[in-house]
């Protein structure tokens, strides 16, 4: 489930540059881009899981957690690297939280936002992924 992507870095004196290029680092055609900014530090966000899309997730800036579950399995990890992005495959549960003061998250998406392809009800997540939803009970 926990799936690092390591993005080569170009450093330099000067500043550092990381790349994330199609096929080489990011394993699907990008069709979106957006970046979360400005987060409350005492929200947990996310609640949701996609029925299809895809995304690498990058801490450009700052650090938060995130809890991955995949109906069977949950885990947490730190994201705090430009160089470490996280990609979440579908049908995986997310919440993020702990956000530090200016933390920026960009993501790679997929697909264009289709609402379609949310899942926000974790009971109906844990019905499509076969599991019963009182397994972590
Ligand atoms: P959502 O993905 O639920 O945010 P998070 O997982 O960070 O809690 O999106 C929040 C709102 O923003 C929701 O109303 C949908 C809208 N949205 C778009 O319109 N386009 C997008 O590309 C994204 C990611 C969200």
């Amino acid at each position: 489930m926990l799936e690092w992507v390591k993005l080569p870095e170009r450093r330099s004196e000067t500043g550092n540059i990381v790349i994330a290029e199609v096929e080489k680092d990011v394993p699907f055609a990008i069709r979106r881009v957006y970046c979360l900014v400005d987060l409350d530090v005492e929200t947990r966000r996310g609640f949701h899981a996609h029925r299809q899309l895809e995304q690498l997730v990058i801490c450009l800036h700052g650090s938060c957690r995130i809890l991955l579950d995949d109906g069977s399995r949950r885990t947490e990890v730190t994201l705090a690297q430009p160089n470490r992005g996280l990609l979440l495959r579908s049908m995986i549960w997310r919440e993020m939280f702990d956000f530090s003061q200016g933390c920026v998250l960009m993501v790679l998406a997929s697909e264009h936002y289709d609402e379609a392809d949310y899942i926000r009800n974790y009971d109906d997540f844990m019905q499509l992924v076969g599991v019963p939803s009182d397994s972590f009970s």
